[in-house]
């Protein structure tokens, strides 16, 4: 339900995420033994939309538990820094930065709330500032955040973003096509739930869906921390504010894929999910890159 922030936004979201950490190590979704084999966790159209990032920083805003992160820093980036508000989603990172022999020199990771970055990062600025696939959704305030992210790229660096589109926030669960929420709700949304979007083959109800993410019913352990506070950030809101930060958008672009079965019309095929050929298309990710002047 829709409701005015509530006071302990910020603990309540950690305290969630701190108790999903061991369940997303475990899970399917995050493969984590295909990431220690060598896989890449990053979605294909990221780096072909990143580009090369040999000899490149490389920072990472909101970045659980580091495989995507660490992925770059495979892909040949210098160095990467991972920051995330979770201790223990930090933890768990540093921990399969070791593992895949990734040092501090090539991969750091501290824990900060994001809106703290410029004060927590070891560096004043970075080739790329990298974020996405569910991060804006956890934020109350957009602009602030871009002004964090904008401050933190380097002069001739860009900032890349790949997010769930937030017109999947606002449709039915169940077929993806009829309007139920408001695209332009401002208030926090607000739910008590176990599922997460990593017990996928478990099922799914018209109950599990938040406004701004995945979820299924589940088979996971037991949780406690079920409580989530989370917020809608249109499109333009999001463009405005980086332009408005001072960055430059070189492309925006919007995908008729996305990576789990958000609406249950959904399908899978080839590690993506998408309408079926007789149903017309909405956009369900997007991603952009902004650049700042060198
Ligand atoms: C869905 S993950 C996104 C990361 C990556 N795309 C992934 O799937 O692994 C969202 C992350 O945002 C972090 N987070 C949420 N609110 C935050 C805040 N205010 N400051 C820093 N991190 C935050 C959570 O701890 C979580 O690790």
């Amino acid at each position: 339900m829709y409701s005015p922030m509530p006071a302990d936004w910020r603990e309540t979201n950690r305290r969630r995420w701190d108790e999903r950490v061991p369940l997303h190590l475990a899970s399917d979704f995050y493969d984590v033994d295909g990431f220690r084999a060598g896989k890449s966790a990053l979605r294909d159209f990221e780096r072909a939309e990143v580009g090369d990032v040999h000899g490149k920083s490389l920072l990472h805003l909101q970045c659980h538990i580091g495989m995507d992160t660490l992925s770059w820093a495979r892909h040949g980036a210098s160095r990467v820094v991972g920051l995330d508000f979770s201790e223990r989603a930090v933890e768990a990172a540093r921990e399969l930065a070791a593992e895949a022999g990734l040092g501090p020199e090539r991969a750091t990771f501290v824990a900060a709330d994001v809106y703290d970055a410029v004060a927590a990062v070891p560096d004043t600025a970075y080739d790329i500032v990298y974020t996405g696939v569910g991060a804006l959704c956890w934020l109350p305030d957009i602009r602030r955040w871009a002004e964090t992210a904008a401050s933190l790229v380097a002069p001739g660096g860009f900032l890349y973003l790949a997010e769930f589109h937030p017109l999947t926030d606002i449709l039915d669960d169940a077929t993806g096509s009829r309007i139920e929420h408001d695209y332009f709700a401002r208030d926090a949304w607000i739910e008590d739930d176990p599922a997460g979007y990593t017990d996928l083959d478990a099922g799914y109800s018209d109950e599990d869906a938040g406004a701004a993410g995945a979820a299924a019913t589940g088979t996971a352990p037991p949780t406690v921390h079920n409580r989530s506070v989370e917020w809608q950030h249109p499109l333009g809101d999001v463009v405005s504010a980086l332009a408005a930060a001072g960055l430059r958008i070189e492309f925006l672009r919007e995908h008729d894929t996305t990576l789990f079965a958000r609406f249950r019309a959904l399908e899978g095929r080839d590690g993506v999910y998408r309408f079926p050929a007789d149903r017309p298309r909405i956009p369900l990710m997007y991603s952009l890159k902004a650049s700042k002047a060198g």
